[in-house]
């Protein structure tokens, strides 16, 4: 089925981390639909509008703010800038992610604190700076959170990072609960195996990731960066309009089977 490509015209989006791999492809299935964005990173702004233009996203529709979201206050700088631009904000994806591929044994207190710092923290402040703009706006909005699968499958030597995304959907069900009945609506995107972004850069690096990776995918291959982008079209849609407090699970099927010894 394919949405209108006005399906999310009017709507205003902003995307944490949005000049990364995945957050590109996201980026450019929601303008291609109609919606304005504002794209945060924490890239320059001549590398940010560079890769954007790469990538065919239209100009008109996006506006960049550099800043770092695990500062509070350039999370609210980033929020007051993306409200001037395009005025209120209807919808905020928390999308920043960071992994550091080791033993569990082998990591330190600092890349713990670290990967806690931009996956969890960064969440935390960008939805509630988002909920609290959109409460001052009277907007019935969203917050939508990047998780992945590995948020309920401990997948090997990344431990850290299943925890964050664990920790991440627990969030992400409490602003559902807690922000219902003001009209604000929170979900997850769990992607699988992608093929691009972090995954991609193990899979090329790393042999006994590939071999791992490629048992654990029951559809046999890499996750297409639409079929991520699509979950995130869906979401913002208003055919998704009746859902909070949910994760939608799009991972090729990683998650039906225990990890073996592979
Ligand atoms: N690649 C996969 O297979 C996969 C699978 C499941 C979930 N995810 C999740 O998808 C999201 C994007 O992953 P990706 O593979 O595109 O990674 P990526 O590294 O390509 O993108 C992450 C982006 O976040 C930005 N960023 C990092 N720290 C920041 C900060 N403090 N402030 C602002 N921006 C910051 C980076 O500059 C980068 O552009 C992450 O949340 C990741 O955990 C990825």
């Amino acid at each position: 089925m394919a949405f209108r490509d006005d399906a999310l015209a009017g709507l205003h989006i902003v995307i944490s981390g949005g000049c990364g791999a995945i957050g590109l492809g996201i980026v450019k299935k929601l303008v291609a639909h109609g919606a304005n964005v504002t794209v945060n990173d924490i890239l320059s702004d001549q590398v940010a509008t560079d890769r954007l233009r790469q990538h065919g996203i239209d100009a008109e529709k996006i506006n960049y703010v550099k800043a770092d979201l695990t500062d509070p206050d350039e999370t609210d700088t980033l929020i007051s800038a993306a409200r001037q631009h395009f005025g209120p904000i209807h919808v905020a994806l928390c999308h920043i992610g960071m992994v550091i591929p080791k033993p569990l044994l082998e990591y330190n207190a600092d890349e713990w604190d670290e990967t806690m710092a931009v996956n969890v923290r960064t969440a935390f402040l960008l939805g509630s700076a988002a909920s609290r703009s959109m409460l001052e706006d009277g907007i019935k909005g969203q917050l939508i959170f990047t998780t992945s699968w590995v948020a309920d499958v401990p997948w090997p030597e990344i431990g850290p990072y299943n925890a964050s995304k664990a920790a991440m959907k627990q969030l992400m069900r409490s602003f559902a609960r807690e922000l219902a009945d003001k009209g604000i609506r929170a979900n997850a995107v769990a992607p699988g195996i992608v093929s691009v972004g972090l995954a991609k850069q193990q899979w090329d690096t790393d042999p006994t990731y590939r071999a791992r990776a490629q048992k654990a995918i029951p559809l046999g291959v890499m996750q297409p960066l639409d079929s991520v982008a699509n979950a995130f079209l869906f979401l913002c849609s208003s055919a998704a309009d009746y859902m909070t407090g949910t994760v939608l699970l799009v991972d090729g099927g990683c998650s039906l089977y225990p990890m073996d010894d592979a």
